[in-house]
């Protein structure tokens, strides 16, 4: 193998067909990780043409997806592999191939994986030869490989969140070697996205810009199980981003589990500002979101890049999680109640026309009713166009995890209704205020209940639903927003 030849590509670190040609199958296994990944990617060509004869039809492979938009971009990874591999990929978990990439953030996704899991466990009965794997998030934690490993015998890969690239050396060896894998990493040796990759939607892609968080907030799990923060190469991301572009790609979502600390360790100077500048100025790309930003970095810089880039997107998730300044101490969360305010009315004056959604917990150890009221303030006050709820839920290993609650179950359940009704009118007051303007909108997709309505996304990441064909999906459409149905409008299209 020639690996000066070779190296470019790597650098870029973005997947090549050109590169996968040039693997040798016949010599040694490559020592460099993406290499390596390369050359059983050509193995899984061949075991995958193999076992095409051996079942006299294409094997289904099938990817199922639980959790956050960082997951269900490294689902597109899993399902390029299998799919370049010779896999035809199904919704249907009844598949020669099933793997399950799943999240731990809050205990209930962790028992829908079980339940499945379960279901999945008969589906082999009927069909030795399916293989069955685990991934992500909820794979970081040895309590859930060893339940799994003693309570589902059949499960014949698991692996973590940090080597997901060594994904196309496990599925050759779990099917020409017939081996039962359980590979879990404590930490990322390195950045590997150079992996193919599907695309649920052809003019859509995420594009991850770090790993891991060094935040620590105190109910949350992610920074056990993903790691410390990772800066990704800021050309090797455009370069991924000019590659998409290129592609048909017209909408970007930049993600991290905190992106506004984006190059605080590559020590080169660069920022979230600076590089979202750039993605934004990129050839053929029309929209850049970017999911999550934590209040606490969220600089003037920032502020100024999104005014003066109106391709990126009037849309800001601000993750506030609780209104009550003693709550947010004991969260780790690094700013109070006034600062949070103060941050939101500075985004409200300066961008004006942006969108400002959040997340909120109810229930954390130790909030009272009080606590509630404090978060229903701000709600109130910053009046979020849209808000994701949850109820706290105990992560072990967590600093929270050992403080004492004191409103019981039923009580936070009561609060929690109160927030969400909060959430819902302010939404609606906000969306309302829109109805009869006009706007710009990403056709997405037809509607599933009405196929003569097609379902579009304005910059600030409202829906609406306008009568129009399959032809305008892909293209951003001038639509006018005529009725307000709380979260969504019905529109049409407006008239050039
Ligand atoms: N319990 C409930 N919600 C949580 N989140 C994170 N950890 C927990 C937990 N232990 C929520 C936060 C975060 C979102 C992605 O998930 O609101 O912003
Ligand atoms: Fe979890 Fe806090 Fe990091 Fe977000 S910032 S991933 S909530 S620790």
């Amino acid at each position: 193998m020639q690996s000066m030849n070779l190296t470019p590509d790597i650098e870029n670190g973005i997947f090549s067909e050109k590169m996968l040609d040039a693997v040798n199958t016949d010599g040694p296994v490559p020592e460099d990780a993406a290499l390596k990944a390369y050359y059983y990617l050509q193995k899984d060509i061949e075991m995958a043409a193999d076992l095409k004869s051996r079942l006299g039809r294409t094997p289904t492979a099938c990817v199922i997806t639980f959790g956050c938009q960082m997951n269900a971009r490294d689902s597109e990874k899993l399902s390029g592999v299998l799919r370049r591999a010779g896999f035809e990929m199904t919704e249907d978990e009844k598949a020669d191939f099933l793997i399950y990439n799943t999240c731990t953030v809050r205990d209930n996704a962790d028992q829908r994986v079980f339940g499945r899991l379960g279901r999945a466990g008969h589906y082999k009965k009927s069909n030795p030869g399916m293989k069955i794997a685990l991934c992500g998030c909820m794979m970081q934690e040895s309590s859930n490989v060893e339940k799994i490993q003693k309570s589902y015998p059949f499960v014949d890969l698991i692996f973590g969140t940090h080597n997901l690239y060594c994904f196309s050396e496990y599925l050759y060896r779990i099917y020409m070697q017939d081996e039962k894998i359980a590979d879990i990493w404590d930490k990322s040796p390195q950045i590997m996205e150079a992996m193919p990759s599907d695309r649920k939607y052809p003019y859509r892609s995420g594009v991850n810009i770090m790993l891991g968080c060094d935040k620590f907030c105190t109910y949350c799990i992610v920074p056990y199980v993903r790691g410390r923060e990772k800066s990704r190469d800021p050309e090797e991301i455009l370069c991924e981003v000019r590659a998409l572009a290129a592609d048909g790609v017209k909408e970007i979502m930049l993600l991290g589990q905190n992106v506004n600390s984006y190059g605080k360790d590559l020590g080169n100077g660069v920022t979230f500002a600076g590089l979202i500048a750039k993605v934004a100025e990129t050839e053929g790309i029309e929209r850049v979101r970017f999911m999550t930003p934590h209040p606490r970095d969220f600089g003037d810089d920032l502020i100024e890049v999104i005014r003066s880039h109106p391709k990126i997107a009037r849309h800001i998730h601000l993750p506030m999680q609780s209104g009550s300044t003693a709550v947010l101490k004991k969260m780790n969360r690094q700013y109070t109640k006034e600062g949070f305010l103060e941050l939101a009315y500075k985004i409200r004056k300066e961008l004006p026309d942006c969108s400002v959604t959040t997340d909120i917990i109810v229930g954390f150890p130790g909030e009272t009713k009080e606590d509630v009221d404090d978060t229903i303030d701000v709600i109130k006050k910053v009046g979020f166009e849209n808000a994701f709820t949850f109820i706290y839920s105990r992560r072990r290993g967590t600093p929270a995890a050992s403080m004492p609650s004191v409103m019981t179950e039923e009580e936070i359940g009561r609060e929690f209704d109160r927030v969400l009704k909060t959430v819902q009118e302010t939404a609606k007051m906000k969306a309302e205020l829109l109805t009869g303007s006009t706007m710009e909108a990403l056709a997405e997709e037809m509607n599933a209940q009405d196929p003569s309505l097609v379902t579009c996304r304005l910059s600030n990441n409202m829906i609406v639903h306008v009568p129009g064909d399959r032809s305008l999906i892909g293209n951003i459409i001038r639509v006018r927003l005529c009725e307000c149905h709380g979260f969504y409008f019905f529109g049409e299209i407006a008239e050039e």
